[in-house]
């Protein structure tokens, strides 16, 4: 019993480290894991990859035109600098779970959801049943998001624009299997 206080505690402390951090303390948020230790989904979903793409659509979704279209000349340069910033962290946070061998949908203090949540546990059962494809999908997640990096880097509307579309696939396709798998 004892061993399981030390771990839970730490890893609370890293959650809370990576809510006060908000805006930018990457420190705290690349402490998802070890090389040698757990990669927690959960906390890369909610402290990492959530936030990250709220910040790229906060700019992707401010620049409708009248006509109701997305014009990327009102991007101004501190936006493209937050673009890229974004995006790398999406890549690194894909790129991590990529790398993972232990796969944990959530930490231990990590667990509860609501009533019409998916478990954890079937999250874990889902992800243990074919964590290679999880990776896979993470990999080629952290490549789209490098690409968008990329693009944001060199100011490249058209391409930005539409990796960003993309991207909720890769959001998709990856919710599909290893969260609501048996919504489907
Ligand atoms: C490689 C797989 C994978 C990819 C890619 C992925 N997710 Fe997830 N995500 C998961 C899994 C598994 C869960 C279920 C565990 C959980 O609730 O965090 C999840 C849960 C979430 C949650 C709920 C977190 C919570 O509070 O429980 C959010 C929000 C989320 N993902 C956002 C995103 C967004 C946005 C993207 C794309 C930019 C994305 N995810 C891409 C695997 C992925």
């Amino acid at each position: 019993m004892r061993r399981h206080v030390a771990p839970a505690l730490s890893i609370l402390a890293i959650a809370l480290a990576a809510c006060t951090a908000q805006s930018g303390d990457a420190e705290a948020v690349a402490s998802n894991t070890t090389p040698a230790g757990p990669l927690y989904v959960r906390h890369a979903m909610q402290a990492e990859v959530n936030p990250a793409i709220v910040g790229i659509w906060n700019v992707t979704n401010n620049i409708f035109t009248d006509a109701g279209e997305q014009d990327p000349s009102l991007i101004t340069d501190e936006q493209w600098a937050s673009l890229a910033e974004n995006a790398g962290k999406l890549a690194a946070s894909g790129e991590r779970m990529a790398a993972a061998g232990d796969i944990r949908a959530a930490a231990p203090g990590n667990m509860a959801t609501g009533e019409y949540e998916v478990p954890m546990a079937d999250v874990q059962s889902f992800i243990s049943a074919d964590p290679q494809g999880f990776r896979d999908m993470s990999a080629s997640f952290a490549a789209l998001a490098r690409n968008l990096e990329v693009a944001a880097m060199a100011k490249d509307g058209a391409t930005t624009l539409d990796l960003v579309a993309q991207m909720d696939t890769e959001c998709t396709v990856c919710h599909a299997q290893f969260w609501y798998a048996e919504a489907q």
